[in-house]
C-alpha cells in the first residue's frame, strides 16, 4: 500500500525549478522496542519511544532543476564536509524507493548535506535521526515546488510514513517527545505506516526526562539492526514477542498516564533486556552487550535499591547503556554518574540528553 502515492507531482520541462531547504532532526529512544519487520518496513510489534534532543542529524538538500531529464537520480552527498560516495549509494536506493510518492525527485540535481551532533564513532545509531531529517527536507521540497496544502498534521505524518521507509524508527522521531509506531487494538489512528503523537498520555513526572547515553564502545557493531530484524521473523519466540511487545505496549500507556515511575522503569528495564535476549535466543545466536554493559546495569540497579531514587537503565540495538531518570533527581542522578560511571565508559565520555521538542525546520 503507498498512501501517498502522487503521478502528478512532477515538474514542467524548463521551469528552472532551484531551490534549499533544510531540517535538524532528533534521535530517540524505544521504551517499547520496535524488533522484527514485515513487508515494506513494517513492524511486526508495535513501539513507542521517547524523542531526544541533544542528539541529533543536520541535513540541507540543495536542490535544482536538471536541464536534460532522465530516469536517474543525481546525488551528491557530503557527511561532516566530506563527500561520501559509500553513503550517497545507500540514499539513491532509499530515494529510488520513494519515486511514487515524489516522482519530481529524477528531475532535480540533489546536493545533500548531513552532521551529527554526536561523534559518528560513538555508536550511537544514527539512522533515526539522518533518516527522519531527510524524510523532512523532502517533505519540504515537495510542499516549496507544489504549494501542496498539506496542513501541519498531514506534513508531519507524510513525513512519519517516508521516514520509515528509510528506517522503522526515524518514523518515531518527527514527533516532540513521545510518539507511537504500529497498530494496536484501542489506540486511535495507530498504524503500522507511521507513527503518531502520544504526548497526550504523559504525566507531568514524565515532562522533563533525562536520557543520558553511557559510551561502552565505539566500534561498528557485529550484526546490524537489519539483520536483527530478518532473523525475527524465523525466531522461536516470535508470537509470544508479539503478544508480549503488544501487552506492554498497554502497560506502558498506563504507567505514563498515571506517572507511575516504577512502573514506566520496570517495563522500559525489561524491554531492553528482552531485546537482548531476543539477539541471545535468535539463530544464530549473537550478543551485542559488553562486559562493561551489565556492569553499568548492576551498578545503576544497586543505586536505586540503596537510595530510591527513580533511575533506569536501557540497551538499544548495541553495548550503550542509556539512562533514564526524571529532572527532579537530575543533581544527585549526575552525580552518581560522575562519580561512580563515567570511569566505566570508553574514554571517558557520555551524552547528556533529554525529551525533546521534536525536529526544527531551518531558515534560508
Ligand atoms: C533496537 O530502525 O535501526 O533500536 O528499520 O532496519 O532501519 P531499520 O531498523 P532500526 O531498528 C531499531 C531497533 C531498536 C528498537 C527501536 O528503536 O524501536
Amino acid at each position: 500500500m503507498n498512501l501517498y502515492n502522487n503521478p502528478e507531482l512532477t515538474l514542467e520541462k524548463n521551469a528552472n525549478k532551484n531551490g534549499i531547504v533544510g531540517w535538524k532532526s532528533p534521535s530517540n529512544i524505544a521504551l517499547i522496542k520496535y524488533w522484527g519487520k514485515y513487508g515494506r518496513q513494517l513492524p511486526l510489534n508495535p513501539s513507542i519511544s521517547f524523542t531526544l534532543s541533544q542528539a541529533y542529524t543536520q541535513t540541507t538538500i540543495e536542490y535544482k532543476q536538471k536541464k536534460k531529464a532522465n530516469k536517474n537520480l543525481d546525488i551528491d552527498f557530503y557527511f561532516e564536509g566530506k563527500l561520501k560516495p559509500e553513503f550517497a549509494r545507500r540514499i539513491n536506493i532509499y530515494f529510488k524507493g520513494l519515486l511514487d510518492i515524489f516522482p519530481f525527485l529524477s528531475q532535480l540535481k540533489l546536493e545533500i548535506k548531513s552532521d551529527n551532533s554526536f561523534p559518528h564513532s560513538s555508536g550511537i545509531a544514527s539512522s533515526a535521526s539522518s533518516m527522519s531529517s531527510l524524510a523532512l527536507c523532502l517533505c519540504s521540497i515537495e510542499r516549496k515546488l507544489f504549494d501542496t496544502d498539506l496542513s501541519d498534521d498531514e506534513f508531519y505524518r507524510k513525513a512519519s510514513y517516508v521516514a520509515r521507509l528509510g528506517s522503522g524508527s526515524a518514523c518515531r522521531s518527527i514527533y516532540p517527545k513521545t510518539a507511537l509506531w504500529g497498530k494496536i487494538d484501542g489506540i486511535k489512528d495507530s498504524s503500522d505506516y507511521y507513527a503518531i503523537p502520544v504526548r497526550q498520555y504523559m504525566h507531568d513526572n514524565f515532562r522533563k526526562f533525562h536520557d543520558d547515553i553511557l559510551i561502552v564502545s565505539r566500534k561498528a557493531k557485529s550484526k546490524s539492526s537489519s539483520d536483527g530484524h530478518a532473523i525475527m521473523s524465523e525466531h522461536k519466540f516470535k508470537d509470544g514477542r508479539i503478544l508480549q511487545a503488544n501487552k506492554r505496549l498497554h502497560f506502558m500507556i498506563k504507567a505514563l498516564k498515571a506517572g507511575d515511575l516504577d512502573k514506566f522503569g520496570e517495563i522500559v528495564e525489561n524491554e531492553a533486556l528482552t531485546l537482548h535476549g531476543l539477539m541471545m535466543s535468535s539463530d544464530p545466536a549473537y550478543i551485542l552487550m559488553e562486559p562493561k554493559t551489565l556492569e553499568l546495569i548492576k551498578k545503576i540497579k544497586n543505586y536505586r535499591k540503596n537510595t530510591k531514587i527513580p533511575v533506569f537503565f536501557s540497551l538499544d540495538a548495541g553495548p550503550n547503556v542509556h539512562v533514564l531518570y526524571p529532572d527532579s533527581v537530575a543533581a544527585k542522578v549526575q552525580n552518581f554518574i560522575d562519580h561512580e560511571l563515567v570511569k566505566h565508559c570508553k574514554g571517558g565520555e557520555y551524552i547528556k540528553d533529554y525529551l525533546g521538542s521534536g525536529p526544527k525546520e531551518l531558515d534560508f
